[in-house]
């Protein structure tokens, strides 16, 4: 017998700058591929049976025409789903035995789940000699998202860790599917800090922001919350006040990201930095999806020396925070802020400076 070649795929994860939650609601997002991601390594199987392995998640085995969702291994179904999506494209996936590896945690809010459905997807497409645009691999992986794992989410980390480019950030107009890169300020570095709390994405909260936001756009009678301004906004009291918070939320994040990008392409930081400082207070008073650990990493963030601006980063409820801070001054923030963080919280927390890098290939 022949051995099959070994073939690899990259995802990295990403961070969100800013665009929380408006990817749903056909809004304007902005994020960053990171330079830690998941890869994909493996081969064609005889006999048709589909195995996965990672050392931290274990190993999966199922019969390969017989794809639905587990309901243990959970992680599993990232992989599972895309085996599935790329089969209703007509791609006929047969069996492989593939191995994950990277850093990057599941739950951390950097997007592991859409890193491994990309090198999923990426190693398959390899494996199986066949190409699809960018844009429609990206879907591929959402829709798995959405039918193996169950969380409605939008296309912010598919688009962000396919389309990421080193020392750029990542703009996508989820309406008109643009995509444009766009150079982040020399002299600016971003620190990524873990809050401990590991974010359930399926737990529920997700998908009810989600139809909070739809119901928000319904009452207010536009196709979706994009098509509003804070201006319009502010003049409907008749809206509840709880769609009002989540309307508002959704609605100056997209004006927030518009003016993030003439902020980036003015290498302006202090500008950029007071918009995620202005996103997380919207995070934590409007749209509720913030932790007290988020807030904490947060705060002493925002008042530590260097410091250009701080927010939770991705859906929110755990995870993680980005900081914004000058150059000179990222050793000694990561730094304060592990240790501040862990005298207040007891939580040790993973504190990164972190590049942006380039997307998965
Ligand atoms: C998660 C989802 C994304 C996006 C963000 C919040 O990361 O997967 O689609 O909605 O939350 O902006």
């Amino acid at each position: 017998m022949t051995a099959q070649p070994l073939l690899s795929a990259y995802a990295p994860g990403r961070v969100e700058l800013l665009g929380n939650h408006t990817d749903y609601n056909d809004g304007v997002v902005l994020g960053a591929a990171i330079d830690r991601g998941l890869t994909m390594r493996g081969s064609k199987s005889t006999g048709g049976m589909i195995s996965v392995s990672s050392k931290t998640m274990g190993c999966v085995e199922v019969g390969g025409s017989e794809i639905r969702p587990l309901v243990d291994d959970r992680w599993a179904n990232y992989v599972l789903g895309v085996v599935s999506e790329l089969r209703s494209l007509s791609i006929p996936i047969a069996g492989f035995s593939a191995e994950i590896t990277g850093e990057l945690p599941a739950g951390s809010g950097l997007s592991s789940s859409a890193a491994l459905e990309l090198a999923t997807a990426l190693f398959l497409l390899k494996l199986h000699q066949r190409e699809l645009p960018p844009l429609a691999i990206a879907k591929a992986c959402q829709r798995a998202e959405h039918r193996f794992a169950g969380v409605q989410s939008g296309l912010l980390d598919q688009v962000t860790s396919l389309f990421g480019r080193a020392d750029h950030a990542v703009f996508f107009d989820c309406r008109t599917e643009e995509v444009r890169t766009i150079p982040f300020p020399k002299g600016l570095t971003l620190i990524i800090a873990e809050s401990g709390k590991k974010r359930e994405l399926a737990s529920g909260d997700y998908n009810r922001r989600r139809a909070e936001t739809r119901a928000a756009a319904d009452a207010l009678q536009v196709p979706a919350l994009r098509d509003v301004t804070s201006l319009q906004l502010k003049t409907r009291h008749d809206l509840p006040e709880l769609l009002r918070g989540r309307a508002a939320h959704i609605v100056e994040e997209n004006e927030r990201v518009w003016r993030a990008v003439d902020f980036l392409l003015a290498g302006d930081g202090p500008g950029f930095g007071a918009l995620l400082n202005a996103s997380h207070e919207s995070s934590r008073r409007n749209f509720e999806n913030s932790t007290p650990e988020l807030d904490l990493l947060v705060s002493i963030a925002q008042n530590l020396p260097g410091v250009l601006g701080a927010r939770l980063t991705g859906g929110g409820f755990g995870g993680a925070t980005i900081t914004l801070c000058e150059q000179p001054a990222a050793e000694e923030v990561a730094t304060q802020l592990a240790k501040r963080y862990r005298a207040e919280s007891g939580i040790t927390s993973r504190v990164i400076i972190s590049a942006i890098a380039a997307g998965a290939r």
